[in-house]
């Protein structure tokens, strides 16, 4: 499709975003569903945030990704939140319905898609989640709607008690800890599920994982929500030991997904978006 008068616009909204991955994934997801859609990044710094939203209502803008380091406070600027986004007080897409603003946030349901859909079943399941920040907050809500059992275990373990007891009402048997080698290494046998929501092993500090590697098994699958770099060194750790490994690159693809279904309520096309999506980090 060209780009004309009709277009629809789309765009993420961050200070930095010039390396996001969504321009090129949705825009991949246009072409391949013939959309009269583009999708652009905006530069757009914290005391900047207010008048770009209103800018986005007064030039009809259809939907927003939202990141770094806009993800709280862009709340006080939408029309809605859904209940969802309210409970983890983090919004990472906008969908804007005849001029109202309605934020979401599809990490959480992305996260549990991209296990799903990579054949691994989250009901009955036992859960050890690393971190308790905005990523690993989004992934605690949706999971404990499914799982047995979810242990959030964080350096700051204050945190890790909060979010478990704001999860009490969703019937999941919910545990917090400190994430320290002798309790990862404890909860490890009876684990189904590992998700490391940290920045431990994130680049430029790409060698270093959260958990010993010796603890991981061949039951296990693991997921790192880390994309760069896309093998981290959990994911090269946990493969060695025969685990099965849901890479950080398929929560990307998964959370803009469902991003991509609540603005232009379509399926999305996942290979398309995958294929995109990978082919910048052979670039
Ligand atoms: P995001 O939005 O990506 O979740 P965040 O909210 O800043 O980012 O959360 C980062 C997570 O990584 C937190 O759980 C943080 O632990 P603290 O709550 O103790 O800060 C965790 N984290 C960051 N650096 C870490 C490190 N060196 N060791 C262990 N955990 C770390």
């Amino acid at each position: 499709m060209k780009v004309n008068g009709k277009s629809r616009v789309y765009a993420i909204i961050g200070n930095p975003v010039d390396h996001s991955l969504s321009p090129v994934m949705h825009n991949a997801a246009f072409k391949e569903l013939r959309l009269n859609s583009v999708y652009v990044a905006f530069t757009v710094t914290s005391g900047e945030l207010k008048t770009a939203i209103l800018g986005v209502k007064s030039l009809g803008l259809q939907g927003l990704n939202i990141t770094m380091p806009h993800k709280h406070a862009v709340m006080n600027y939408l029309d809605e939140v859904d209940v969802t986004a309210k409970s983890v007080g983090v919004v990472n897409t906008v969908l804007c319905d005849h001029g109202k603003l309605i934020g979401y946030n599809t990490d959480g349901s992305g996260a549990i898609s991209a296990l799903q859909e990579n054949g691994v079943y989250t009901e009955e399941k036992k859960m050890v989640l690393l971190g308790a920040g905005g990523a690993a907050k989004a992934i605690a809500y949706q999971a404990s709607k499914d799982l047995d059992e979810l242990v959030i275990l964080n350096r700051t373990p204050e945190k890790a008690k909060k979010l478990a007891k704001s999860l009490k009402s969703f019937g999941a048997k919910v545990k917090s800890g400190t994430l320290s080698q002798e309790i990862v290494k404890t909860e490890m046998p009876t684990t189904d599920i590992l998700v490391n929501a940290t920045s431990v092993g994130m680049y430029p500090n790409s060698g270093f994982s959260p958990v010993p590697s010796d603890i991981l098994h061949s039951d296990l699958c693991v997921m790192d929500i880390i994309y760069n770099p896309l093998n981290t060194q959990l994911a090269k750790d946990a493969r060695a030991k025969g685990a099965k490994v849901v890479s950080g690159i398929e929560m990307l693809i998964y959370q803009g997904a469902v991003a991509f279904e609540i603005w232009t309520k379509l399926p999305a096309p996942i290979e398309v978006m995958r294929k995109a999506t990978l082919n910048e980090f052979k670039k």
